[in-house]
């Protein structure tokens, strides 16, 4: 069971050379061969959440640097020293020394597309002028939020999402190293909440495993406040088969005890209606549904009542009642 002092477990599991990142394996062998060259041009990592951006820049650091990895590596979150003071002062700080017993110093500067225009702008201005003494690393959700000026300064790698193999693998290698016990069920419904992002599969584990039982699929989707998908497609089918009260409760029961917000039901309404059978909701149906999930999708994102909105949807699905 998780203590309080303990790491976190995606802390304590994050991989500490770049043969221990998982799938990425393009990614990793490219990065390997500039550390046995010695030698690299700057680099962008653009991909999703928690799929090893922050680790690849880190493990690569450290490969090239060994015991002097602290005095020459700098990491910095643009998300949180938002703006154009830290490139301008912290940045220029550190690239302005010469590098400790090594040919040049890496900057690692995260969430670099959360850097105002200005700011991106000071950074490029500060990517030329140390280039002899600094390599910097910037990651990324979109490489599109990146000034050109400084992507045509870097190589850019884009990291994929994790497989479902990948994930079920690594977490439940995790559980096992925890010695938390869990089915395979509950390994499914990892995957299918993380979607494809390792950092949130392997904290839905550990946020499971201090519930203290058998790690079980009912869990996993209390944990993460996930409907299970059967029961998001039972609401569409009930809705659709003209049975607004029922589909009316099941919906109750996901906001008030599944603690879901509007938000997460819609997202969930949309990701299942794409799987669902032809000879359950035809084509042309499912269509016209998708638009209509969208339309309100995009009313409680403008602040309209959710639930007012989510009862309004289902009374859409009503009428396409075979
Ligand atoms: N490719 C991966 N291989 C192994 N663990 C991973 C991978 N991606 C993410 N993780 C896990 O998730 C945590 C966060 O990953 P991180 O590299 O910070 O993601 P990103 O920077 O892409 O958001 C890591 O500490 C590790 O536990
Ligand atoms: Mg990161």
């Amino acid at each position: 069971m998780a203590s309080p002092i303990e790491l976190p477990w995606i802390e304590k599991y994050r991989p500490e050379r770049l043969s221990d990142v998982i799938g990425q394996k393009e990614i990793t062998s490219r990065l390997s061969n500039y550390v046995k060259n010695n030698t690299m041009p700057n680099l962008l990592f653009a991909g999703g959440a928690g799929i090893g951006k922050t680790s690849c820049a880190v493990a690569l650091a450290k490969e090239f640097f060994g015991d002097s990895f602290s005095q020459n590596f700098l990491e910095l979150n643009a998300s949180n020293d938002r703006g154009i003071d830290v490139v301008r002062d912290t940045i220029k700080n550190f690239a302005r020394t010469l590098a400790f017993n090594q040919g040049f110093k890496i900057i690692f500067l995260d969430e670099s597309d959360a850097l105002t225009f200005d700011a991106q702008q000071a950074l490029r201005r500060t990517m030329e002028r140390y280039s002899r003494t600094c390599r910097f690393i910037l990651s990324a959700n979109y490489s599109s939020k990146i000034i050109e000026p400084i992507q045509s300064r870097c190589v850019i790698f884009r990291f994929g999402q994790l497989s479902a193999k990948d994930i079920e693998e690594r977490v439940g290698d995790v559980a096992k190293k925890e010695k938390v016990g869990i089915d395979e069920s509950a390994l499914k419904a990892i995957v299918y909440v993380c979607q494809g992002d390792m950092r949130k599969a392997i904290n839905v584990l550990q946020a499971s495993a201090s519930v203290g039982e058998k790690i079980t699929d009912k869990v996993i989707y209390e944990v993460s406040a996930r409907a299970r998908p059967e029961e998001i497609k039972e609401m569409m089918r009930l809705a659709l088969s003209g049975k607004f009260l029922e589909a009316r409760a099941l919906l109750d029961k996901l906001i008030y005890e599944y603690g879901m917000s509007g938000e997460d039901v819609i997202v969930q309404m949309h990701r299942e209606l794409v799987e669902m059978d032809e000879n359950e909701v035809p084509g042309r149906t499912k269509i016209e549904l998708i638009d209509k999930i969208g339309e309100y999708n995009f009313r409680m994102a403008e602040g309209a009542n959710e639930r007012v909105q989510l009862e309004a949807l289902l009374a859409q699905f009503l009428k396409y009642k075979k």
